[in-house]
C-alpha cells in the first residue's frame, strides 16, 4: 500500500510537472559521494531531475536564512539536526509527514518528530592512525585530546560551518558542563593541527597520516578505514553524543510537488541502501526496514548520552555556545 501511494505521488508530480520545470533542487549537507548518487537513482525511479549543492550544515542554515524571502532548495537532505530543527523554528521549513512515517524508527521520532523527519543516526568519536601517534598511546577519552602530547596530532571541523563541530561543542557541555567543556575545547585547540571546514574532514587528514587524531561521526571514521586507509574508530570513554541527520521541505519551495516525490523516495529502504551500497555513507538510515550496513557503528554498543536536542536545537543557545568557541578558543595562539 505504502509503496503504492509513493508511486502515486510521484505519478502525480511528474503529471503536474509537465507544467512546471520537473526538477528538485537540493541543499545536500552529507558527504559529496552520496550527493552525487542520488540525482541518477531519484531520476530513474520517477523521472524527476534532481540538482544539488553540497553545503556542511551550518553553511546550509545560513543559505535558508539568506534565501527566505526567495528560497532556491526545495528540500533539505541531510546535515546534523540540530540546524534542521533550528530551521524549522525560524520559520525556514516546513514539516512534512511522509506515507512512510510509521516504518521511521521511532527513538528517533520521539525525539525530533513534528519538526523535521530523521534521515539517519550516527554517534561522535575518534579516527586514529595509530602509525601517526608513534608509540603514544591512543586518547582513550575527550580530556585526553587535551595532553600536550598530542600537539599538532588533532584535528576538528569549525562550528561555525559544520554541524559535526557543533554537536562536539552540545555533547562536552552536556557530559561536563559549560565551564569544564570550554576548558577541555581550549585544551583541545592547544594540539589541533587544523579545524576542516566539513564535519568528516579530519578523518581524511587521520587517513593520509597528516594528524593522528580526528574527532568526527564515527560512521565516516569506518567509511575511510573500508577504503583502506590505516584507521581506527571507537567512542570516548566519557560518552559521546549523536546525531539524529535530517530530512525537510523548504518552507515556500518552488518546486512543492517534486520536493515531495523526493522526500517519499528518499525514505525508502532501496533509497536509503545507496549510501551503504556504494561505499558513501555508514549512517543508522532511518526506515526499520532499511539493511543495517554492515560497517555500521553499532549504536547500541557505545556508551550513548541522553542528547537533548530541544535545548540544542534552539537558535538562542547555538548562537552563543558558537560565539564563545569563535571568540574564546579560537583565537587563542597555539
Ligand atoms: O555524511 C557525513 C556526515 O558525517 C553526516 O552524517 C553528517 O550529518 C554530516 O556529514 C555533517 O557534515 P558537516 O559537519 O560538514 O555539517
Amino acid at each position: 500500500m505504502k509503496r503504492l501511494a509513493i508511486l502515486l505521488i510521484a505519478a502525480s508530480a511528474l503529471f503536474l510537472g509537465q507544467a512546471q520545470a520537473q526538477r528538485v533542487n537540493l541543499l545536500c549537507s552529507p558527504d559529496l559521494a552520496w550527493c552525487e548518487a542520488l540525482g541518477p537513482a531519484f531520476k530513474e525511479a520517477t523521472g524527476i531531475d534532481l540538482e544539488f549543492q553540497r553545503l556542511s550544515s551550518n553553511d546550509g542554515l545560513a543559505r535558508l536564512r539568506a534565501e527566505a524571502a526567495n528560497p532556491i532548495f526545495d528540500v533539505w537532505f541531510g546535515g546534523t539536526g540540530d540546524p534542521h530543527l533550528i530551521a524549522f523554528r525560524e520559520g525556514l521549513t516546513e514539516f512534512y509527514e511522509p506515507s512512510v512515517w510509521d516504518e521511521i524508527i521511532q527513538d528517533l521520532k520521539d525525539q525530533v518528530g513534528g519538526t523535521y523527519i530523521p534521515l539517519y543516526a550516527g554517534a561522535l568519536g575518534f579516527v586514529v592512525n595509530e602509525g601517526v601517534l608513534e608509540g603514544k598511546p591512543m586518547p582513550e577519552g575527550w580530556r585526553d585530546l587535551t595532553d600536550p602530547m598530542y600537539k599538532g596530532l588533532v584535528a576538528m571541523s569549525d562550528p561555525n560551518s559544520s554541524g559535526t563541530a557543533y554537536t562536539v561543542i552540545a555533547t562536552l557541555v552536556q557530559i561536563f558542563g559549560e565551564e569544564e567543556a570550554f576548558e577541555i575545547l581550549a585544551g583541545m585547540h592547544q594540539n589541533m593541527a587544523q579545524y576542516t571546514s566539513s564535519g568528516s574532514g579530519p578523518g581524511q587528514l587521520a587517513g593520509r597520516g597528516e594528524v593522528a587524531i580526528g574527532v568526527q561521526f564515527m560512521h565516516d571514521g569506518v567509511k575511510f578505514a573500508a577504503q583502506g586507509f590505516p584507521l581506527v574508530t571507537y567512542a570516548p570513554v566519557e560518552g559521546t553524543g549523536y546525531e539524529i541527520g535530517g530530512l525537510s521541505l523548504v518552507k515556500n519551495a518552488p518546486n512543492r510537488d517534486a520536493a515531495i516525490a523526493f522526500i517519499e523516495w528518499a525514505l525508502t529502504p532501496e533509497a536509503q541502501m545507496i549510501a551503504a551500497e556504494q561505499g558513501d555513507s555508514y549512517q543508522i538510515q532511518s526506515n526499520r526496514n532499511t539493511p543495517v550496513a554492515e560497517l555500521a557503528p553499532d549504536l547500541s554498543g557505545i556508551n550513548l548520552i541522553d542528547y537533548d536536542f530541544d535545548t540544542y536545537g534552539t537558535p538562542e543557545v547555538k548562537e552563543r555556545l558558537v560565539d564563545r568557541w569563535t571568540n574564546e578558543i579560537f583565537p587563542t595562539p597555539r
